[in-house]
């Protein structure tokens, strides 16, 4: 491999200076596509992009404000103005400049893939790495992703996305990361640092209170202070703190004013008491104003017209007459163009990065490179590693070939898509459920069905019949009377609204399983005492069936992506051992939740900072299965629990608490477990009885015993307080409760901090 690796290094060189030229677009294709002929080279190409450095804000601006003072205001204004939707390459494209020199960058969906794009893959979904509560796979994913997204030559990967799965049937929340505000910062920082690896800027997202489809563009959200602090501005302050390089406001209004002219959200809050120096981009057509968005701090509108191909713009032309009429300060549109330059030397982009090679409206213009590396093992790795076993009985778990000699597969949900691999922007419910629908997708390369991946591992020692119906009861009742074991699939699905499928408006309609699921599952378990339910959705279903006692276990894959079957065997088969938790609460009815979806116009988050399992705890109502919640096919014991105060008290910043178990894997098969750490503060804090602050994934060997090490600093140990606005720890006595979920605590212990 070595000399492959020399001769790529040689073609990326010649690349970069390639694209460094100011040529048409059309020229630059035709001659990065000779250089880039040979498969291999192409691979190495694209793997090699790894931890490209990133400079410092403080280097970047320096840089930034030189290029920046060279520009006019027209310059200025115009790489803060998309170029349209449809008009470029990309789903958004800034304005160029010339003499100084600064390109159109190219922004790009989604959170899980290159959007509009071929040759890419399309991996798990927000959900599912939120699942896998695996830092180090949350980040392995966002390098691939990056080194994808730079590939294709996208400046700008428009994720993560960290709304709040709040009320359950938000069609969005799959894009996420669940419902605790700690799990959903970390994944965001791994998604983060991962993407800008590759020299590609994170897009943080959406700010804030766009935690439902009903209504988004219309109404207005009031979200009280400690709540915005504690819970929704949580993921977005650690985002900061990641050095993301943009974030995108949101649709919505905020306490009665559009996100993306927010004084309040963006200036104070994000730029101010966060000191975020990245740029603010607009959602697609969440720009209402000129003067108010410029004045409320968004620095860049997408995707540039006012509404789709409308021709106008509330910048470009409207922005360069407001400066010289005096209604938006000159130093403002210097700031803005300064964040985006800054961002973009913040990133080494500056250095050679790629022009786009695609194109998501005219697919015909691009070079089709395949920029899929290995990238598919990731894939299958990280949907294994975010399969959560929620019930298994007897053992039926993992399959073993010797003891089942006749396998049926029942529910269309475990075949192909008959209308084809990927419907526009996956709006469709048919075939099996890879991910949601909407802008938040990227089209398979391929899919590894359900059906295919249990035939490839079983191969011949077992026989398999197959119904891919939901509706044929009677066949799916007969075959799975003739099997050992009946293996039944279903789903639930969501999306982004501007698409309605089966009824469902972005939001879901109710939390059932679809194209009635319970009567196939019931049915099933009526003729086959050992039946297994897989479950393929987007978030917590209703599940009346579940204490059937034919129903013998239940496997909750989510939304894994392209290699949907082959993740799922590897945890059927056993060849990975279920380590998944639940990144949200699945509650026995609708009702228990805190949350709903709301018609109204303007409306409160009134359950505060109790969303999710917080809610269940202080209300105590007894979930189906909790946060954090998953089993393994093996058993662990939690010994020799320790919490110290390392060093400091409430008042010094430096703070630190540690704390450490030992896990004992005391069963049958080697595997991983998460051991979790919730924290109950002194009351002083106003907080939920426990809050999520830690959580590891430690792989013990079977016999063996490992330890897990947790340290909370400042940031862990605090709660907003409202009546100095400032994040403060606490005196008094904290319990740390160490546990496998959040309602299964092995131990507390307490610590006091003066
Ligand atoms: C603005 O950007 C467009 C698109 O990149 C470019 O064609 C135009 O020349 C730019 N105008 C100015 C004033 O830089
Ligand atoms: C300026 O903004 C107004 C809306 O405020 C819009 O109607 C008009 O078309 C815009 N002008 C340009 C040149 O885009
Ligand atoms: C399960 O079904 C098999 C086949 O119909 C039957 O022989 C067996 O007795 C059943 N076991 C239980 C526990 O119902």
């Amino acid at each position: 491999m070595r000399h492959i690796l020399v001769a790529s290094t040689i073609v990326a060189a010649f690349v970069c200076h390639a694209t460094a030229k100011p040529s048409p677009l059309d020229q630059d294709f035709s001659y990065t596509h000779q250089l880039l002929s040979a498969n291999e080279e192409q691979e190495q190409n694209i793997n090699q992009a790894n931890h490209v450095p990133m400079l410092s804000w403080d280097d970047a601006y320096v840089k930034a404000r030189a290029l920046v003072q060279a520009m006019s205001i027209e310059q200025k204004v115009n790489i803060t103005t998309g170029l349209g939707w449809t008009v470029g390459p990309c789903v958004g494209n800034s304005g160029r400049t010339t003499g100084p020199d600064f390109p159109e960058l190219c922004l790009q969906d989604s959170p899980l893939g290159a959007r509009y794009a071929d040759g890419v893959s399309s991996g798990v979904a927000g959900i599912n790495a939120a699942a896998s509560f695996d830092k180090e796979a949350i980040r392995r994913r966002g390098e691939y992703m990056g080194s994808e997204f730079r590939a294709k030559g996208i400046n700008a990967q428009l994720g993560p996305s960290m709304n709040m799965m709040r009320a359950p049937q938000g069609g969005r929340n799959w894009e996420a990361f669940g419902e605790d505000p700690y799990l959903v910062g970390v994944a965001a920082v791994e998604t983060i640092r991962g993407i800008q690896s590759q020299g590609v800027m994170a897009v943080a997202k959406h700010l804030i209170g766009n935690e439902q489809e009903t209504n988004r563009q219309l109404h207005s959200v009031h979200i009280d202070e400690k709540t915005m602090h504690e819970v929704y501005l949580w993921p977005f302050a650690r985002s900061v703190e990641a050095d993301v390089a943009s974030i995108m406001c949101s649709y919505n209004k905020i306490n009665g004013v559009y996100a993306c002219e927010s004084d309040y959200a963006i200036n104070h809050l994000l730029k101010g008491q966060l000191g975020f120096r990245g740029f603010v981009q607009s959602d697609w057509s969440a720009t209402h104003s000129t003067e108010d968005s410029a004045n409320g701090g968004l620095d860049m509108t997408m995707p540039g017209d006012i509404t789709f191909n409308s021709g106008d713009s509330y910048f470009g032309k409207n922005l360069t007459r407001a400066v010289k009429a005096g209604t938006v300060h000159e130093d403002r549109v210097t700031d803005m163009a300064t964040r985006i330059v800054a961002a973009w030397y913040k990133l080494g982009q500056d250095q050679g990065f790629p022009q786009p090679n695609f194109d998501s409206f005219r697919p015909e213009r691009g070079l089709h490179l395949d920029v899929q590396g290995d990238h598919k093992r990731e894939i299958r790795q990280l949907g294994a590693a975010s399969t959560v076993l929620l019930k298994n009985n007897d053992n039926i778990l993992p399959l073993s070939s010797s003891q089942t000699r006749t396998l049926s597969i029942i529910g269309a949900d475990a075949g192909p898509n008959p209308k084809g691999l990927n419907c526009e922007d996956h709006g469709c419910n048919d075939g099996s459920l890879a991910q949601g629908w909407g802008s938040g997708t990227a089209n398979y390369p391929y899919l590894i069905t359900p059906l295919e991946g249990i035939k490839h591992r079983a191969g011949n020692r077992m026989t398999i019949t197959e119904l891919l119906s939901d509706t044929d009861i009677a066949t799916a009742k007969k075959l799975a009377s003739e099997a050992d074991i009946a293996l039944v699939f279903v789903n639930a699905n969501s999306g982004e609204e501007f698409i309605t499928v089966e009824g469902h408006k972005g939001d879901r309609n109710h939390l059932n399983i679809w194209h009635d699921g319970d009567k196939l599952i019931e049915a099933v378990a009526e003729a086959n005492n050992n039946t297994i339910v897989v479950v393929h959705s987007v978030g917590p279903v209703l599940m009346p069936w579940l204490n059937h006692p034919h129903i013998k276990a239940v496997v909750w894959p989510g939304l894994p992506g392209q290699e949907s079957g082959n993740s799922l065997a590897d945890v059927l088969f056993g060849d990975v051992n279920p380590s998944a938790r639940l990144p949200y609460t699945i509650a026995q009815k609708l009702q228990d939740y805190p949350a709903k979806i709301s018609n109204d116009m303007s409306f409160h988050y009134t359950e505060g900072v109790h969303v999710g399992y917080r809610w269940f705890d202080k209300q105590s109502i007894d979930p189906l299965f909790e946060f954090g919640y998953g089993l393994s096919y093996t058993r662990f014991e939690y010994v020799d629990p320790r919490v110290v105060v390392v060093h400091g008290d409430s008042q010094d910043p430096n703070v630190e608490v540690a704390a450490n178990i030992m896990i004992r894997n005391v069963g049958q098969f080697d595997g991983a477990e998460i051991p979790q750490v919730y924290l109950s503060f002194p009351s002083i804090a106003e907080q939920p009885p426990q809050v999520l602050r830690g959580f590891e994934k430690v792989f013990v060997a079977k016999g063996s015993q490992a330890p897990a090490v947790f340290t909370l600093k400042k940031t862990d140990l605090s709660y907003f307080d409202t009546n100095t606005h400032k994040w403060v720890v606490p005196k008094g006595e904290f319990v740390l409760h160490i546990g496998s979920s959040s309602r299964n605590i092995k131990h507390s212990l307490s610590f006091t901090l003066n």
